[in-house]
């Protein structure tokens, strides 16, 4: 899966929805999380983030690797949706996001 790290924390540009096949980036409130389960591995949201906020799990640096947990948590009582779309803002983060400071402009 790729996993949505610090620097969307506050920014939430979104320019990354637009991208992906699948429609597995949901909107919380201070960040998006991508669906582990839902995320096809295609790639195409991680060019597409002006912040440089998406990797793949793999490439998560080391400070920010807590982002993995966070964002599959994120889904622990919502399941798979199967789409971010019909949810639109998910009014809550993952504690860990909840948690962090802003990103620095
Ligand atoms: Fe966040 Fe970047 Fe998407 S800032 S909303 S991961 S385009
Ligand atoms: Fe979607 Fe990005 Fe995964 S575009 S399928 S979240 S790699």
């Amino acid at each position: 899966t790729y996993v949505i790290a610090q620097p969307c924390v506050d920014v939430k540009d979104k320019a990354c929805i637009d991208e992906c096949p699948v429609d597995c980036i949901y909107e919380g409130r201070r960040s998006l999380y991508i669906h582990p389960d839902e995320c096809v591995d295609c790639g195409a949201c991680e060019p597409v983030c002006p912040v440089e906020a998406i990797f793949y799990e793999d490439d998560v640096p080391g400070e920010w690797r807590d982002y993995y947990k966070a964002n599959a948590e994120f889904f622990d009582d919502l399941g798979s949706p199967g789409g971010a779309g019909p949810l639109g803002l998910i009014v809550r983060d993952h504690p860990f996001v909840a948690g962090r400071p802003g990103t620095e402009a």
